[in-house]
């Protein structure tokens, strides 16, 4: 692609902080992966912070040390990432979408008490794009529920919602760190809570169902293998260390786009901000009409320019055949007709946010 759809931002730092752990004898398990956390954890204000393999690892183990199995459901939203109903599905609990609000893209809290039954155990809230939830009425109806709250949150590592960070809100929040994410450790993600025991609980699954006092032949519970190496740590802990920097240059990449497509009259953008929070762009998604979304998609990529359809919702996925016909999916549906991401990573030069530009406005005028 001549211009991607994303890019890592690699400094000269992350690549000697990896060469540095590289020149040691622990590559796992050691003090790097310690000291990610802590920053991860700092950064949230919360007191734990485990690292893991990849966000669905993430999500998983929030399932699994919550004891949401067999028959549970869980309410997520449809239009999100698939891994969001696969972490229930690994433990045999249920999702149940429920349909977003074509404003923000993401759950509609109006639609969730209609989704709730005896079986109701959580609701899964995913901040979708970096877009933080509606969370004080997500809350608000947990509580009256008696349900759990998981953030979905890795597309939202430092947003802000009402003071408080994606992620630190809920019972347990989860971030993603694959090379399209703000921060990146190449693969990896992080689990963060303020329980302590929930906290442990994830640690020991993390490691093969090992306790803190167990050897490593001692195997306490059925655990997974959902650890990350301390080089990957080295480079998400670096990648850290710069994240106020990383979403700067992410919002100013967001507002060159909109300064150059607010006027155009076939185009839904993205709301540049959101009351009272801080969005921690991870996508820029644009809406064109629906019936011209591909074959503008399609001209794009020919043109060399990374695009894609973010989402394509859960429930038409061949993985979900049993969900298929739901009929309350209604804006999902439509929204993710017209959906369009534009190419965005930290370092997109202006020169190359106007080709994008030009491109898609000449396609939107000629018809395609
Ligand atoms: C909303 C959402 N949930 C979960 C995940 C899973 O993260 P990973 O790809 O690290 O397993 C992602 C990452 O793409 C995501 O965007």
């Amino acid at each position: 692609m001549k211009i991607p759809l994303s890019a890592p931002d690699i400094t000269e730092a992350e690549i000697e902080a990896v060469v540095a752990v590289l020149r040691t004898s622990r590559l796992s398990l050691g003090p790097v992966t310690e000291q990610f956390e802590a920053q991860v954890a700092a950064s949230v204000s919360l007191p734990h912070a485990i690292a893991v393999s990849s966000g669905t690892a993430g999500l998983h183990l929030c399932i699994r040390a919550l004891g949401i199995g067999e028959g549970d459901e869980v309410i997520v939203p449809s239009f999100t990432f698939i891994a969001a109903a696969n972490a229930l599905r690994y433990e045999r609990a249920l999702p149940v979408f429920v349909d977003i609000e074509a404003a923000t893209l993401n759950i509609d809290p109006q639609r969730i008490e209609e989704a709730i039954t005896p079986r109701t155990r959580a609701i899964m809230a995913v901040h979708n794009f970096g877009v933080p939830a509606e969370m004080s009425a997500i809350l608000e109806i947990a509580a009256r529920h008696g349900l759990v709250v998981i953030e979905d949150a890795c597309e939202a590592i430092g947003a802000e919602y009402q003071g408080r960070k994606a992620g630190a809100i809920g019972y347990a929040g989860v971030f993603a760190f694959y090379p399209n994410k703000q921060i990146t450790t190449g693969e990896g993600g992080m689990v963060v809570t303020a329980d302590e025991t929930l906290a442990r609980r994830i640690r020991a699954l993390r490691n093969q169902g090992r306790y803190e006092t167990d050897d490593w032949f001692q195997h306490s519970e059925l655990g997974f293998n959902y650890r990350i190496s301390d080089i990957n740590c080295a480079l998400g802990l670096t990648q850290m260390r710069r994240l106020e920097e990383i979403l700067r240059k992410r919002e100013t990449v967001a507002a060159a786009y909109h300064q150059r497509l607010s006027h155009h009259p076939h185009l839904t953008l993205p709301s540049l901000a959101v009351i009272g929070g801080r969005i921690s762009w991870f996508v820029y998604v644009v809406r064109l009409p629906a019936a011209r979304r591909d074959a503008i998609m399609r001209r794009m990529l020919d043109a060399g320019i990374g695009c894609s359809r973010y989402f394509a919702p859960i429930h038409l996925q061949p993985s979900y055949a049993a969900w298929r016909d739901l009929g309350n999916l209604a804006v999902t549906e439509a929204e993710a007709k017209r959906t369009l991401a534009l190419p965005f990573f930290n370092n997109l030069e202006i020169e190359a946010i106007d080709e994008v530009c030009d491109v898609l406005e000449e396609l939107l005028k000629t018809g395609y």
